[in-house]
């Protein structure tokens, strides 16, 4: 057989194509320079600082931060999307207590994509409501399949609550949550809500580009987002942490698990260099829940580990260290770190599908062969 030729340039390997340039965004940098992180533009200081998650979610969809009537008419419009179907609900009532919330995400946005599909021909402004309202929605199906699956509880999921942190906590609390818990988890929901070219991101503009619905690039990237080498580590982290009684079991523990090769969770970033920008804001708030709690014990196993990861390997944390204690602190049982960070993250991922869309081109790289050279076929009965 013939040697086939390629017209393509061959640009070299790199495993997991790191330092690839894979597209181009408008939505956001990571690391430019080796550190820093803006969203359109913004620094992720200066949003985390003075923003809510809900004009955050805007200006990643809508691609600017929205005044006055457009953020109040915006939230009414993620109110609307606290409400389950009867035929959703019937789909999670069969999901058993055993599943893992992230494959009952993944389940849950694939029914509704087949019960309230996307509808093309209404225009991509129909599209940006609709991923608006999957928020909420994730919000609803999660705490309703945990309440049934758990104490057969039919719970009601519309809550009176305007932003997405206060209707998690009060679906979750059965009550109306503290200011400060709220603002806690909305800062980390900011945190979480967009990250360029990361592996949940890439699989959704991979899926989009074949042209596909709105909601297949989202179960694409909830199902590549479960893992603990990305959205998984803050689960991850919190084993990690909550393994030790104090810091100095800690220390012991870590180097134990260093000298045994051991990769820790919430450390090391593929892009970033020196830091993380978005560990130190939400740091702030584990170090601030942690007094209130008048319960640093897990606060300071967390900086023992942090300083341990610094000496022996040059390794800072990354966002999903300190948010893992900052849930523990709000009381959210850990199943549910993972599912936060999609919540927020559709955000960031409706952006990535919507500019994907706007410009596309089929993502289809090519593959170093490392096969068997080209051979003669052996009929059946000829193979020993
Ligand atoms: C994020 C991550 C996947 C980036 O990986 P990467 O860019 O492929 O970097 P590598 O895996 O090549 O790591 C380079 C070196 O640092 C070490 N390293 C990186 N992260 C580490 C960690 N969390 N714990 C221990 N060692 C780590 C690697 O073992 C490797 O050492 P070696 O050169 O001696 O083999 C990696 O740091 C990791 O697995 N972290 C833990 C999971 C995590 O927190 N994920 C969330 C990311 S936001």
């Amino acid at each position: 057989m013939k040697a086939q030729t390629s017209e393509t340039t061959q640009v070299p390997l790199s495993a997991g194509l790191a330092g690839v340039t894979a597209g181009s965004t408008a939505i956001c940098t990571v690391g430019k320079e080796g550190v820093g992180l803006t969203y359109r533009g913004y620094s992720i200081e200066d949003l985390a600082q003075h923003s809510t998650f809900e004009e955050v979610a805007y200006l990643l969809i809508y691609g600017q931060l929205p005044n006055t009537t457009q953020l109040n008419e915006y939230k009414e419009l993620l109110q609307t999307g606290q409400a389950l179907s009867p035929a959703i609900c019937s789909i999670l009532e069969q999901i058993p207590k055993t599943a893992h919330p992230m494959d009952v995400l993944r389940t849950a946005c694939s029914a509704l994509g087949c019960i309230e599909p996307e509808n093309i021909s209404l225009g991509s402004a129909y599209s940006k409501k609709m991923a608006s309202r999957l928020m909420p929605f994730c919000i609803s199906a999660l705490l309703y399949w945990y309440n049934f699956s758990g104490q057969q509880k039919k719970i009601n999921v519309n809550t009176q609550e305007k932003t997405l942190a206060g209707h998690f906590l009060h679906l979750l609390q059965g009550k109306t949550p503290e200011p400060e818990q709220r603002r806690a988890l909305d800062v980390s929901l900011i945190l979480y809500a967009e990250h360029e070219f990361n592996a949940s991101t890439f699989a959704a503009r991979v899926c989009v580009s074949t042209e596909t619905d709105f909601y297949s690039p989202i179960v694409a990237a909830i199902a590549t987002l479960s893992g603990p080498l990305h959205g998984g580590a803050n689960e991850a982290a919190y084993q990690l942490i909550s393994q030790f009684k104090d810091p100095a079991a800690a220390e012991i523990g870590l180097r134990e698990k260093l000298n045994n090769k051991v990769l820790i969770m919430g450390f090391g970033h593929r892009v970033y260099k020196h830091e993380d920008p978005r560990s130190p804001i939400i740091k702030e708030w584990a170090r601030k829940l942690s007094l209130h709690k008048k319960d640093e014990t897990l606060f300071k196993v967390a900086e023992r580990i942090e300083q341990v990861m610094m000496e022996e390997k040059h390794l800072f944390p990354n966002l999903d260290f300190y948010s893992a204690l900052v849930y523990h602190y709000l009381g959210i049982p850990t199943i549910f770190f993972t599912p936060l960070f999609v919540v927020s993250r559709i955000s960031g991922w409706s952006a990535h599908i919507f500019e994907q869309r706007a410009n596309n081109k089929l993502i289809r790289p090519l593959a170093e062969y490392t096969g068997p050279a080209s051979r003669n076929y052996v009929a059946l009965d000829k193979r020993t």
